[in-house]
């Protein structure tokens, strides 16, 4: 079934929704994103989606072309219409059309794109989250401003198809001999001392929606946890090791470089965060 997805002001068609080959999106990967999750038809942490999306867009001086309490109506709007139940919902916001290629940033009456669809998939009963996942390292080839959610993902793309291609399931990135995070998730280990680690916020990251509601939950958990880089070593030795974000919310991994992660199940740390979060979530969403 076609979805009603969202362009510039209008509910149309999937088929119908058209942007501009001169749209600045597209040319320069000018353009930043969210996804936020979906359960029984309600955001999740959908608050800290937005504050991000506001974040990224100043970073870059994209000035979102509605207000977030616009945003929010559209995101509700679409899960009406297309009757999401489970899954997530895609907003990017380009610096627009500006009719002509320009490396310069283009005038202010120049309106930025914006375009949101939703996206049916299981969260909560996937057998990644079962079963755990199976990662490979590979070098962090990415630009230094990974804490803006810019569309430019070229890198994380090859890192995964990478993966894939070698029969797993996802990459985590090096970076100087130590993780900075996965594809597209936060990277965590849990040491044999029963330590959560997971690397510090800076530019080298994401800094995940999911990583912090985790890390709040953790410490009410009284886990005791160290926001710092890991090397590859550690995670080999590690006793546990996952993954988080809006789409996972805590997938195991099970392996690391072929080289299996304690016994090859699913932890209890990363199977317990991964209930406590998603009651959080079910009982958050709005
Ligand atoms: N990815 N790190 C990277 C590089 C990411 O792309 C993501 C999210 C995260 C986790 O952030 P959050 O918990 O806020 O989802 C960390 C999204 C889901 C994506 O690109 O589809």
């Amino acid at each position: 079934m076609e979805r009603t997805v969202y362009l510039d002001g209008q509910f149309i068609k999937e088929s119908e929704a058209k942007v501009s080959i001169f749209d600045r999106g597209f040319l320069f990967g000018d353009a930043v994103y969210e996804v936020t999750a979906v359960l029984n038809g309600l955001l999740v942490e959908n608050e800290g989606h937005m504050l991000r999306l506001q974040r990224s867009c100043d970073e870059l001086q994209i000035a979102l072309p509605v207000t977030i309490e616009q945003i929010i109506a559209i995101q509700r709007e679409l899960i009406k219409v297309n009757q999401l139940d489970e899954g997530g919902i895609y907003l990017q916001v380009s610096r627009g059309n500006a009719g002509d290629r320009d490396f310069a940033y283009p005038s202010a009456d120049v309106k930025p794109t914006l375009v949101l669809f939703t996206q049916a998939r299981s969260l909560l009963n996937t057998p990644k989250a079962t079963k755990g996942m199976k990662v490979i390292t590979t070098e962090d080839i990415r630009w230094k401003r990974r804490d803006i959610k810019t569309v430019g993902l070229l890198a994380p793309c090859m890192a995964k198809q990478g993966a894939l291609d070698k029969q797993v399931d996802d990459a985590w990135l090096i970076e100087d001999g130590y993780i900075t995070e996965g594809s597209s998730n936060n990277a965590y280990i849990v040491t044999q001392e029963g330590v959560l680690i997971t690397r510090a916020l800076s530019n080298d990251i994401l800094h995940g929606i999911t990583r912090k509601a985790l890390l709040e939950l953790a410490e009410k958990e009284n886990m005791k946890i160290e926001e710092r880089s890991f090397t590859v070593e550690e995670a080999y030795q590690a006793s546990e090791a996952f993954v988080s974000s809006a789409t996972t919310f805590v997938w195991p991994v099970i392996e690391i470089d072929g080289k299996t992660i304690a016994d090859g199940k699913p932890g209890s740390v990363a199977t317990k965060l991964r209930n406590i979060y998603i009651e959080l979530a079910l009982q958050t969403a709005e």
